[in-house]
């Protein structure tokens, strides 16, 4: 317990601790290790309070607040767990499976634990029809932890079509529970705007200016919206096309190597395949950002055509070789070029699509082994 040291002071489930001004209920319970669900609060951006999950009781006050958006009060007394808060939350996880098709079988199967979940629903031979966010979905997750397992309302009828015309991003207005997440990370995080509310009321919807494809818009695939979204509204193009299967997927955290920033990223490794790709979020310097190519260029590396070993040129055609043959060669042909013409002869262009460490040995080799300052960077081109 935080020892009172002034006079911002708010009590949460019975333990006192200290705030400053400003700070939200939610933040001041995530600083103290007192775990508040959350669905449409997204770290580092304006809170909207849209989902109504992450409600908790504060003694006094005339209804539930949402704690992602209340700030903290002096003497302030918060209950996060009461029986009042426990019934909201199941409240407004059944609406949201309501809302949309959310078919993770969570409302099918009477489970008592995540994992007699996962058993059951392995057995389950409807796999084809199964959510692509199926076992990654914040949603699902909830409804587990909340034991929410049937919904009384009637499922809300889809009202747009599936968009399915771009390389990276499936977009299944079916499964959207708009909660916004997505338009806060293209426009408060990734600064994009190229996505906001349209419409009113049952037909809202994500659009994009003049509710365009996302091919047509000012989308740069990024895909920070894609990271997001806590349902399967939005899936990587890969997932949507991929057989549905329960099995476990692992998470290999890598530098991404397409440049030298050096952003963090884990890779979703599934059957020893690489399913897809985020950032790592609360890590420098991405922070969970990432490009279109560090979030989707990644078919290369299990792609048939994949080049493997060096190639020769022969008389206009490439042959295999080994990779101490291809050095030799490279090695006696530049040797020869310095010898007879010397090392200004020779010139080097580097590249922003290797590392800062690759670049760096890049012209250490090219001033210290070859002997020359002729070194260049593609970015300058
Ligand atoms: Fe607070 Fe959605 S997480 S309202």
């Amino acid at each position: 317990m935080e020892k009172a040291a002034s006079d911002n002071i708010v009590v949460i489930d019975g333990h006192e601790f200290t705030f400053t001004p400003g700070e939200t209920i939610l933040q001041v319970a995530q600083r103290n290790g007192i775990d508040i669900p959350t669905l449409c609060y997204l770290k580092g951006a304006p809170h909207t309070g849209a989902c109504r999950i992450c409600v908790v009781e504060v003694e006094g006050a005339r209804a539930l607040v949402a704690s992602c958006a209340a700030p903290a009060g002096n003497k302030m007394v918060v209950r996060t767990e009461s029986p009042a808060v426990l019934k909201a939350r199941r409240l407004n996880i059944e609406l949201l499976l309501a809302s949309g098709h959310h078919n993770c079988l969570v409302q099918e199967l009477n489970m008592d634990s995540w994992t007699d979940f996962q058993l059951k629903s392995m057995e389950a031979e409807e796999h084809q029809d199964l959510c692509p966010a199926y076992g990654d979905c914040r949603l699902q997750d909830l409804a587990v932890r909340y034991q929410v397992k049937t919904t009384r309302f009637e499922p809300s009828e889809p009202r747009h079509p599936i968009e399915n015309v771009n390389p990276f991003i499936v977009r299944d207005f079916s499964r959207c529970v708009m909660c916004g997440r997505c338009v806060q990370a293209c426009n408060d995080v990734q600064v994009n705007r190229a996505i906001s509310y349209g419409y009113r009321g049952i037909a809202s919807k994500i659009v994009t200016a003049g509710d365009r494809p996302y091919i047509q818009s000012d989308c740069v695939f990024c895909g920070e919206c894609l990271q997001a979204c806590p349902v399967g509204a939005l899936v990587s193009k890969e997932d949507f096309q991929r057989e549905r299967t329960t099995g476990e997927v692992k998470k290999v955290r890598t530098t991404c190597a397409y440049c030298g920033v050096g952003c963090q990223l884990y890779l979703h490794v599934k059957d020893n395949k690489i399913r897809k790709i985020t950032g790592v979020e609360d890590v420098g310097p991405n922070y969970g950002s990432l490009c279109v190519k560090g979030r989707f260029g990644y078919d290369f590396i299990h792609h048939p055509d994949r080049l493997k070993k060096p190639l020769i040129r022969e008389n206009g055609d490439f042959r295999e070789a080994s990779w101490d043959e291809a050095l030799n060669l490279i090695t006696d042909k530049l040797s020869r070029i310095k010898d007879q013409q010397g090392p200004d002869a020779i010139g080097v262009l580097s590249s922003a699509r290797i590392t800062n460490e690759e670049n760096y040995l890049a012209q250490k080799w090219t001033r210290a082994v070859i002997g020359t300052n002729s070194i260049d960077h593609c970015a300058r081109l």
